[in-house]
């Protein structure tokens, strides 16, 4: 039997890929406790500094699948989808996708807790949840209003339709579209650039952006009270020294 979910760590980069390619990556219960597993870890292994996902074939995931859907129904509390939606919801390290396909459902929505998302030009989107006479899920009739506004956002979970990458762009769900070649390079590439960043500056740095309380004079104190700590950090100390002695820092020995 083929792995429906293959992990990969290479330069401190470690990439998931979704492989049920005939079922164009419709992801089962398994499948989603395969990837919490993977992205736990990824959390506790210091050798691992960014996480991508991607997918096999044309598709990048078309959702859940559909059969799971009727014979195993989500239930609010726990479920491996609720799990996993949970763990890269709250993950430390920074995420990112490569959309190579057809991503519809989860496929989409998941791109709201990536740091990162690039997709190839041929990638389609899809929110097909009302059409299946379902609601919207993974926090995106929360996240996506606030990164589309709520007429993008309504018109892609109430229409339900198709989109291109370039929407996609617009909407926020990506940072940017490359030629299909180019993808797998592309979201390499800038994995590389930040796992050579001081990794608990990374952290922290994350932690910040996805901490939506208080008002900006909180939000002044609380990046001060971290900011005073970081001076203070081997990792500042590195950076500030390469500079000194006109050099490119080296942050691989920190976790
Ligand atoms: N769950 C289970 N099986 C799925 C699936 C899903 N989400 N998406 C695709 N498949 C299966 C198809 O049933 C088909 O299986 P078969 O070869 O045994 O018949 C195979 O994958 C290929 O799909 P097919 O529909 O033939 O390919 P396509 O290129 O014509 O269309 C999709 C691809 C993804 C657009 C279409 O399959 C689709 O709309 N899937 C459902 C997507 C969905 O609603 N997801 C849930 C969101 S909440």
């Amino acid at each position: 039997m083929t792995d429906t979910i293959l992990t990969h760590c290479e330069d401190r980069i470690l990439k998931i890929t979704i492989n049920r390619p005939d079922k164009k990556n419709a992801l089962t219960l398994a499948m989603y406790d395969q990837m919490t597993a993977a992205v736990e870890a990824a959390q506790n292994d210091s050798e691992v500094r960014v996480v991508t996902i991607t997918g096999t074939g044309d598709a990048f995931s078309s959702g859940n699948d559909l059969a799971d859907f009727l014979s195993h129904p989500p239930t609010p509390g726990d479920s491996p989808a609720a799990r996993f939606l949970h763990t890269i919801a709250g993950a430390e390290k920074p995420l990112i996708a490569a959309v190579n396909g057809l991503a519809i459902g989860i496929g989409t929505t998941l791109l709201l807790h990536c740091d990162l998302a690039y997709a190839a030009v041929s990638a389609k989107f899809q929110l097909p949840f009302v059409n299946l006479a379902l609601v919207p899920e993974a926090g995106s009739s929360l996240l996506l209003p606030q990164v589309a506004g709520h007429k993008k956002a309504a018109e892609l979970l109430m229409l339900g339709e198709m989109f291109d990458p370039e929407t996609a762009r617009e909407a926020g769900l990506i940072n940017g579209v490359c030629a299909d070649v180019a993808l797998e390079q592309t979201v390499m590439e800038v994995s590389r650039r930040l796992a050579a960043k001081p990794p608990e500056a990374l952290r922290l740095t994350k932690a910040l952006l996805k901490d939506h309380s208080g008002d900006a004079g909180e939000r002044i104190n609380k990046e001060l009270g971290h900011f005073a700590h970081r001076l203070e950090s081997p990792e500042a100390h590195e950076a500030m020294q390469a500079f000194m002695e006109k050099r490119l820092p080296d942050f691989s020995k920190f976790s």
